[in-house]
């Protein structure tokens, strides 16, 4: 097992990492004294898949275990289904001591974690993630949300778990167009801040795609451990945690644009790691050398690393600036220097990024 440590003063916490410890985490979580009742949030895939193993070892280690479930899919995580957790933890009688766990992915995490913020302003909660880009990216650092009609994840509140616990032999039963989204969150963090980890990303698909243990807990606690060090500098992106959003302002763009049905979050942020490192290539702050590695890592795992053909430019420009992290209309890029380092750009001129969208 590994441990990677969110130092966060009073707020710290684990993030365990090993393969098939899901049958430890009620002994682990007794260890915290929490109320003996523990309410775990699900969907019915997850739950029917590991549901059992959980809550087995949590009345093992003394706990009264109750279970709400969501249903699948990115549609339900909205205000209402969260209100849906919280009356079920009333009827429930949870107390303000209480622990609830989410067992899913990122959609399940950010949902749990939004509920745990509310509920009797704040009760504990576990991350137990069970896809690669929860196990590398949302079951980390506290930033907890919904959805709104009006944008993605608009409605949030930065609240942090008190443990993590991922077992990364969950991945086996993972659909591989879902491993490749989480895929794209460790090329991000090669890109941002570890050239040896991208290293590695290049030289080892084969074993990676075929989940060596080794390897991919390797990938998960190296993940983990940059997103840790990054949120305890910047806990509320006040200003390095923005460098996390590599590719995501593009990305994200490409997702409003495709009306959020087209592109799987993951390939959005891959298209969009490839455009701001050809962004960066215009103006000179990258060589061309370097944008082309990013673009062969993107698509040696099967991710793809052009925009559509079809997007409108203009209206993925008028997106972009309107992203929820530009500050009074000034659009901000992370663009990468080299491979493992980034700069955030602001003030970045619209002829040459829509030059470079076109291209
Ligand atoms: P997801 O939670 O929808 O999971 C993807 C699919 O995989 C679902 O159908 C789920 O039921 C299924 N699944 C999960 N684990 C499985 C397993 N082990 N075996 C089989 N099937 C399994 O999607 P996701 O990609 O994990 O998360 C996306 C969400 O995460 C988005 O809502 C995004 O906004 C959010 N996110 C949050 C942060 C953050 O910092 N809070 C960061 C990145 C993404
Ligand atoms: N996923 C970006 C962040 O957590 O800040």
């Amino acid at each position: 097992m590994e441990k990677v440590t969110v130092g966060l003063g009073e707020r710290s916490y684990d993030i365990v990492i090993g393969g098939g410890i899901l049958s430890g985490i009620g002994e682990s979580m007794a260890r915290f004294g929490f109320s003996p009742t523990v309410t775990v949030i699900s969907n019915p895939t997850v739950f029917g898949l590991y549901g059992n193993i959980i809550m087995r070892s949590l009345a093992d280690a003394g706990f009264r275990c109750t279970s709400t479930l969501v249903p699948d899919g990115e549609e339900y995580k909205d205000y209402f289904w969260s209100y849906h957790i919280l009356s079920d933890l009333l009827k429930n009688r949870l107390d303000r001591n209480c622990c609830i766990v989410a067992l899913g992915g990122g959609v399940i995490g950010d949902m749990t974690g939004f509920a745990a913020s509310l509920y009797m302003r704040g009760i504990h909660f576990v991350q137990v993630p069970t896809t690669l880009l929860a196990q590398v990216d949302s079951s980390v650092g506290g930033k907890t949300g919904v959805n709104h009609p009006a944008g993605k994840n608009m409605i949030g509140t930065f609240y942090q778990p008190r443990l993590v616990w991922t077992d990364i032999s969950t991945l086996r039963t993972l659909a591989k167009k879902e491993l490749l989204c989480g895929m794209a969150e460790i090329i991000k963090y090669g890109v941002i801040w570890d050239a040896g980890l991208f290293n590695i990303l290049e030289e080892k698909r084969e074993m990676i795609m075929d989940l060596e243990p080794g390897l991919i807990s390797y990938l998960v606690s190296r993940s983990c451990e940059i997103k840790a060090e990054v949120v305890s500098k910047d806990e509320r992106e006040s200003g390095l945690r923005a460098i996390l959003n590599f590719g995501h302002t593009i990305g994200h763009a490409v997702e409003t644009e495709s009306g959020y049905s087209k592109y799987m979050h993951g390939e959005a942020v891959a298209m969009g790691m490839c455009a701001a490192a050809r962004l960066s290539e215009a103006l000179g702050i990258m060589e061309k050398a370097n944008a082309d590695r990013i673009e062969s890592v993107v698509s040696a795992y099967g991710l793809p690393h052009e925009l559509p053909k079809n997007v409108n430019i203009d209206r993925l420009l008028s997106f972009i600036s309107m992203d929820k992290k530009a500050v009074a209309g000034e659009m901000k890029f992370i663009l990468p220097r080299s491979i493992g380092s980034v700069i955030i750009q602001k003030g970045v001129d619209m002829p040459t990024l829509k030059r470079t969208l076109e291209l």
